[in-house]
């Protein structure tokens, strides 16, 4: 596959990166509100609950999105896997967000585990975030190193 074919497919990742990560403050900036309607007691918004799932499911759906990329691009180009350490930020990333998302569907006030799984999940989703995003950019240096030696 040569360079510039194969470079557009990690613009597009690099954009669904953005579109996760807005989804993602959004999703903490939501959650944060359900948990205080939750404990001031007031009458929850009928539209912010709704709002913080379907944003949920943009957010798991753009990290299947980018793990698809992933292993197409790289298979595509190197014929297997395992390059980096993109590999394991990169499981561990789709991990964690499929657990937040089972443990959402959970929540419900006789299972207080569901709720605290979840936030907790959230913030190890966080971190790796930061993790997917360092390494992803620095696998994407290799390829532009190797762009401009060929100019
Ligand atoms: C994976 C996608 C996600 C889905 C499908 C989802 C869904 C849900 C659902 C259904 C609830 C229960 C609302 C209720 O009835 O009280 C909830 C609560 C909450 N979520 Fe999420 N969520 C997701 C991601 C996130 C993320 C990424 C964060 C934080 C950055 C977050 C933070 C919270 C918080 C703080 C609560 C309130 C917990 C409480 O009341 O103590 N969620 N979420
Ligand atoms: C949720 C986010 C992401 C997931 C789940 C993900 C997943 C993956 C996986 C599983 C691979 C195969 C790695 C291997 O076998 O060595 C891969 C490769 C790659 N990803 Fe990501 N990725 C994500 C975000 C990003 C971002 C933000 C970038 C940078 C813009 C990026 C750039 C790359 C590149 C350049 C490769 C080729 C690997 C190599 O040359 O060693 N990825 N990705």
């Amino acid at each position: 596959m040569n360079l510039p074919s194969f470079l557009w497919l990690w613009k597009i990742a690099a954009w669904s990166m953005g579109l996760t990560i807005v989804c993602y403050l959004t999703l903490g900036l939501s959650g944060t509100f359900l948990f205080k309607i939750r404990k001031d007691k007031t009458p929850p918004k009928k539209w912010l609950r709704p709002f913080h799932r379907s944003i949920g499911i943009l957010m798991v759906t753009l990290i299947l999105l980018l793990l698809s990329i992933g292993l197409i691009g790289t298979i595509g180009h190197y014929g297997s896997l395992g390059h980096s350490w993109h590999l394991v930020a990169g499981l561990v990333i789709v991990c964690l967000a499929l657990i937040s998302a089972w443990s959402s569907t959970n929540i419900h006030p006789t299972k207080p585990w569901a709720r605290l799984l979840h936030v907790r999940v959230n913030i190890a989703l966080f971190f790796s975030l930061l993790l997917v995003g360092l390494t992803g950019w620095s696998v994407v240096q290799k390829y532009l190193g190797g762009a401009e030696k060929l100019l």
